[in-house]
């Protein structure tokens, strides 16, 4: 299943409020912070991922988001709503990420990942990041641990 990948607009973020809190618990986001994000077109890019069945044309299946200054480029968030995972959403996603990053001119990319998030380290590893180092109790009020993942472009 692919979905239409579109540049993210203020009507994504209404849409994608009612999932944050679920999927980044205490790292969620404000609409106001989005909505910041958003306006900063100059260093960062974010798209949405929308569903292109029949009947349910348009909702919305997931969101993404780079940063781009200097020579390297920081994914900033991907997330996909639960009932689309596991159908190539989040990659498709990574993969915009990416080719808008090289666009850019980025030459390597970072991130940070929870140590605990099983699903987005084999995304992240299976896309060839690499760890960097632990970031000690980066998340969860200093409950998680971050990893530092870095790739070159
Ligand atoms: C991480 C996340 C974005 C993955 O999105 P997704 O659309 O389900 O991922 P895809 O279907 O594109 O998966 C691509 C590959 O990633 C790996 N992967 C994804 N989810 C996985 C899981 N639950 N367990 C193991 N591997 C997983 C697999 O290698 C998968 O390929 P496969 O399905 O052919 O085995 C999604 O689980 C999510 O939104 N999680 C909550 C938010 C989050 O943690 N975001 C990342 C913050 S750093």
């Amino acid at each position: 299943m692919t979905a239409r990948i579109v540049p993210m607009t203020r009507a994504h973020i209404d849409a994608l409020m009612p999932y944050e809190h679920e999927m980044f618990g205490t790292e969620a986001w404000s609409y106001a912070s989005y909505r910041d994000e958003l306006a900063d077109k100059r260093f960062r890019a974010y798209y949405a991922a929308e569903d292109t069945t029949d009947g349910r044309d348009g909702d919305l299946l997931g969101w993404a988001g780079v940063m781009v200054v200097g020579d390297t480029a920081q994914v900033l968030t991907v997330g996909v709503v639960p009932a689309a995972r596991r159908r190539g959403i989040g990659q498709q996603l990574l993969d915009t990420l990416l080719d808008e990053a090289r666009r850019r001119g980025a030459e390597q990319t970072v991130l940070e990942v929870r140590v605990d998030n099983e699903p987005a380290l084999a995304l992240y590893r299976r896309n060839g990041f690499a760890d960097l180092r632990v970031r000690r109790g980066y998340y969860a009020n200093g409950r998680v641990d971050a990893l530092e993942m870095q790739r070159a472009l």
